[in-house]
């Protein structure tokens, strides 16, 4: 059986800190609700002008991974990109990020999933690798939410940050790498989270910030109950898979979209938050690009050796889930 591998991790968030006091200066909120409520402290917003757009972003945390992969673009066969916030509707980020990189022969697409979108470009990466008609394929989460942010609600724009990961996934016939990956969707919970029409005025303070024709419209409460739930049983779903139990994961590294959220997951899974990966506080929910980001740092960190086992797990906007079981190879 081949399995996609991970041999490189790559991330980038743009240059500019918004902090929740930066925030209170836009909105009725305090440092101490959004902290007490979120568990973030601040989030990176691209600017205008900084090349910080989302296939910006994505080619740069490209660019890391590839070189710790020690992989050429030019021997890339797939890029999949996971995301919301295209920099145009068409044509799709991918297809930017491999003008950027020159990858002329790797085949390019994006995947829209919310903030699943990294873990359904992992687990669609993997299955062309398993075909055999894939050696090497970029995976990246990249987004730019403050573009589809409305500044005007607090409930939402407190909990949103731009930013961009990467893996390089090789084909190997070992048995470690992506052991598999579990999805779910239920369109019939849409209306949690999406965009809406409308343009939602951009505060002075951001006023680099170029708006898009709509922004995202959530329902905190009933979305968080969900998250905790869908979470935990796929989570639960792919040990049991693998016949794993939770003292066997090395480093869980969730969706980062609320620190309670995160934390009640662990404590369903009996999986203590010193073997979980948090990253929130510095950069609030990036979509598709916490997973990705977060496990990037955990890496660089040395937090990941050989025969570990990683699990990824994620949930978002469709309503969309999954998780996956990676043993780690490098
Ligand atoms: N600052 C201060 N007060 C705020 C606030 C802010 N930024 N945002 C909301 N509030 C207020 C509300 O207006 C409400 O006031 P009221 O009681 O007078 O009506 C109060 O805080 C409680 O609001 P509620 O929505 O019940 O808070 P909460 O504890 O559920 O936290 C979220 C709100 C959004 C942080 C939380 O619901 C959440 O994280 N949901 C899931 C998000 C998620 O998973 N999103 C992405 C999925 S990928």
């Amino acid at each position: 059986m081949i399995k996609g591998r991970i041999v490189g991790t790559g991330s980038t968030t743009p240059k500019r800190i918004l902090t929740n006091q930066d925030l209170a200066t836009i909105v009725d909120t305090t440092d101490e609700w959004i902290m007490r409520r979120t568990g973030i402290k601040e989030r990176r917003i691209s600017s205008e002008g900084q090349s910080e757009n989302t296939s910006d972003l994505a080619t740069k945390a490209s660019l890391r991974a590839l070189e710790m992969a020690g992989i050429s673009a030019e021997d890339l066969d797939l890029i999949v990109i996971g995301t919301v916030t295209p920099d145009r509707q068409f044509p799709s980020v991918a297809c930017f990020v491999q003008k950027a990189l020159k990858a002329s022969k790797a085949v390019a697409f994006d995947v829209s999933a919310g903030c699943s979108g990294f873990l359904y470009a992992m687990s669609v990466a993997d299955n062309a690798i398993a075909t055999g008609n894939c050696q090497n394929a970029l995976v990246v989460g990249a987004e730019r939410l403050s573009s589809v942010t409305n500044w005007e609600d607090r409930s939402t724009c407190v909990l949103l940050g731009d930013g961009a990961g990467a893996v390089i996934l090789t084909a190997n016939a070992v048995n470690d790498g992506i052991l598999s990956t579990h999805l779910q969707s239920d369109g019939s919970f849409w209306n949690l989270l999406y965009s809406t029409d409308g343009t939602a005025k951009i505060p002075e303070i951001l006023n680099t910030i170029e708006g898009k024709p709509f922004y995202l419209k959530m329902e905190g409460n009933r979305l968080f109950r969900k998250a905790v739930e869908c979470l935990s049983d796929i989570a639960g779903k792919v040990l049991e898979h693998h016949n794993l139990s939770s003292a066997d994961i090395t480093l869980m590294v969730p969706h980062q979209a609320n620190l309670r959220i995160i934390k009640a997951v662990a404590e369903r899974l009996s999986i203590p938050m010193d073997r979980v990966y948090t990253n929130i506080q510095k950069y609030g929910n990036t979509s598709s690009a916490t997973i990705p980001i977060a496990l990037d740092e955990a890496n660089r960190e040395g937090m990941l050796k050989p025969g570990d086992f990683v699990l990824l797990v994620t949930f978002g906007a469709g309503l969309t889930w999954g998780a996956s079981i990676v043993k780690w190879s490098f």
